[in-house]
């Protein structure tokens, strides 16, 4: 049990024995201050004022009730009635044995849908914030003993493909190879666009091809199938060098759901959701009307036919609920698409293809700007490919490991330049709170300083080079925690709160939060460790082994943490 809710019982018993009724909460919350002590009870007042009484009475009478034995170094009332609890340092250290130990959850099934890029185009930068951040939380669900599914809703299908298939056609038919005309997407793309608006026989052929490939003609399918092999193929790429766990099995693409479409519409006109309008077949939702009252409308097939990302979504739901089973479905998508997110929600329940007990979460986040703050751009205004932008990353860092350390060989150099890179990239974004933009800057990303990848990961490579001094094996280093001095102490809390923070991470998926636990915990160990000397020859030999397992567990925990954000460490840089 975390530290926390050890307290938090202890607190709800006694407030029980005082007949408090149960929903006044015991509201313990770690200390913003150290004379606040290390934890905090705040539910006197709350209670006082549900019972009528004086609060700092009623906290008197918590306080004798409560039993801390063992666990409380010192309690004292402040203020109108809060409860300042200081531990034993005994305690702490007792504690801290089962830091590492995993959370216990309760096992739910948990889709996470994420990264999602439409394979008509190259990957580029406006796909990496749902990729790292919608990863950074399967992994923190994972640990926590959940069972994950990540599921990779790629955009595969809709009417760009009767363009970019008839130009893959007719790149073949001059003798050109599949992969050699699709290596740049981006300039395919462009060619087959340009043919698109300057040839009407082209144009016709594509729009045909459109036609064709929904009614499932075979030589269509081949050049859809070769189009989608190569893109996927990209796409697998970027996920490898982003160290993001995609693979081709977490791909459900928009085409898996092809099938069910037609099933869909005709069901929700049946349970007369949705009504024909103008042709097309419409759901209206009146609980997300619009400030004059008119319900907002969601199409879900064209008057053409067609249907649309919408139809496409709430198949997907409909699976995920009766295939997979799921307690809760995680969307990581930009914020831009919230109305259509909130329509397919309200969708599915109405017509029942997910109960009431399935947890339905958008988790929507801003845009990547540039330094001149509108969404960021190559120099001469066009989308930044996310390739370029992950070799970017590492020709940056490689120059900075290379400036910070010369005892490095080829070999290293390499390794570690595309792991701070790279981590420096993806930290950026995970450290910021997910539902503002956020400006992209090379110069902060990359600092030694500050909230940043490189700053954890040198912390991280600090502690290793003290066992290295020490000729002693970090990893399964075990010794008695002796816990005396402040800094000794504030790190020590500090590293038991690790679990309270995954488990705060787990539910409203703010990876940021877990960003600054690190960064604090970071900083702690650099004050303790300037404080508290190690190797040193006048230190008892019980003190040296004490402070070893402190920074045993420190960088323990760091790795952890970095780990569940999808950040590479390395024993030096
Ligand atoms: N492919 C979509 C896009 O690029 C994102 C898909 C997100 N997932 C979903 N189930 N709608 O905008």
């Amino acid at each position: 049990m975390s530290l926390k809710n050890t307290l938090n019982s202890r607190f709800k018993t006694a407030m029980q024995a005082l007949n408090i009724p149960s929903e006044c909460t015991p509201l313990l919350n770690i200390s913003g201050k150290p004379q606040f002590g290390d934890y905090q009870a705040n539910g006197a007042m709350g209670a006082a004022k549900y019972l009528k009484t004086n609060p700092r009475d009623l906290a008197q009478k918590i306080l004798d009730q409560v039993d801390l034995s063992g666990i409380a170094e010192k309690t004292e009332i402040a203020g109108p009635g809060f409860i300042n609890i200081t531990l034993k340092n005994d305690y702490i250290a007792n504690c801290l044995k089962d830091c590492l130990d995993k959370p216990t959850v309760q096992s739910n099934i948990v889709v996470v849908d994420y990264s999602a890029p439409n394979l008509a185009k190259e990957m580029h930068v406006g796909h990496l914030r749902s990729t790292i951040i919608g990863d950074a939380i399967a992994r923190t669900l994972e640990y926590q003993g959940h069972q994950v599914i990540r599921q990779n809703h790629m955009g595969d299908w809709g009417t760009q493909f009767g363009m970019l298939i008839a130009e893959l056609e007719l790149q073949l038919s001059q003798g050109e190879q599949a992969e050699l005309a699709l290596s740049d997407l981006e300039v395919f793309y462009q060619q087959s666009k340009k043919h698109f608006d300057a040839d009407p026989d082209f144009a016709d052929t594509a729009r045909a091809y459109v036609v064709k490939l929904q009614s499932g003609d075979a030589n269509c399918l081949k050049l859809w199938q070769q189009f989608i092999d190569v893109s996927v193929a990209h796409n697998s790429e970027i996920y490898k060098q982003l160290n993001v766990g995609l693979t081709a099995e977490h791909i459900k693409p928009e085409s898996a759901y092809n099938d069910d479409l037609q099933m869909i519409v005709e069901d929700l006109i049946q349970k007369q959701l949705a009504i024909e309008s103008d042709g097309a077949k419409v759901v209206f939702l009146n609980e997300l009307a619009d400030k004059n009252g008119d319900p907002s409308p969601m199409i879900v097939q064209k008057s053409g036919g067609g249907f649309l990302y919408a139809t496409t979504d709430l198949a997907a739901l409909k699976y995920r609920a009766d295939t997979l089973n799921v307690d809760r479905v995680l969307y990581f998508i930009d914020a831009r698409q919230s109305l259509h997110m909130k329509q397919v929600f309200a969708t599915s329940r109405k017509a029942n293809y997910v109960s009431d007990s399935v947890s339905l979460e958008h988790h929507a986040f801003g845009t990547m700007m540039g330094s001149d703050g509108k969404p960021f751009k190559t120099r001469t205004g066009g989308t930044v490919k996310l390739a370029d932008l992950l070799v970017e990353a590492v020709e940056r860092a490689e120059k900075l490991v290379r400036e910070k350390n010369s005892d490095l060989n080829e070999e290293e150099i390499t390794t570690i330049a595309r792991k701070v890179g790279i981590g420096a990239v993806k930290y950026a974004d995970l450290s910021k709170t997910r539902t503002n933009d956020y400006i992209f800057d090379w110069n902060s990303m990359l600092s030694f300083e500050g909230n940043t990848a490189p700053y954890l990961q040198y912390a991280y490579t600090r502690i290793y080079s003290i066992f290295r001094k020490a000729d002693i094996q970090l990893e399964d280093f075990s010794a008695k925690l002796i816990i005396a001095q402040t800094q000794e102490k504030q790190l020590a809390l500090k590293l038991l709160q690790f679990n309270e923070v995954i488990n705060q991470v787990a539910i409203d998926c703010y990876p940021h939060s877990l960003c600054n636990y690190l960064f604090e915990l970071s900083s702690l160990f650099m004050t303790f460790y300037e404080h508290c000397p190690i190797l040193k020859s006048d230190i008892a030999p019980e003190i040296e082994q004490s402070r070893l397992q402190l920074c045993a567990y420190s960088a323990s925990i760091l790795d952890k943490g970095l780990d569940l954000l999808g950040i590479e460490t390395m024993e030096k840089m």
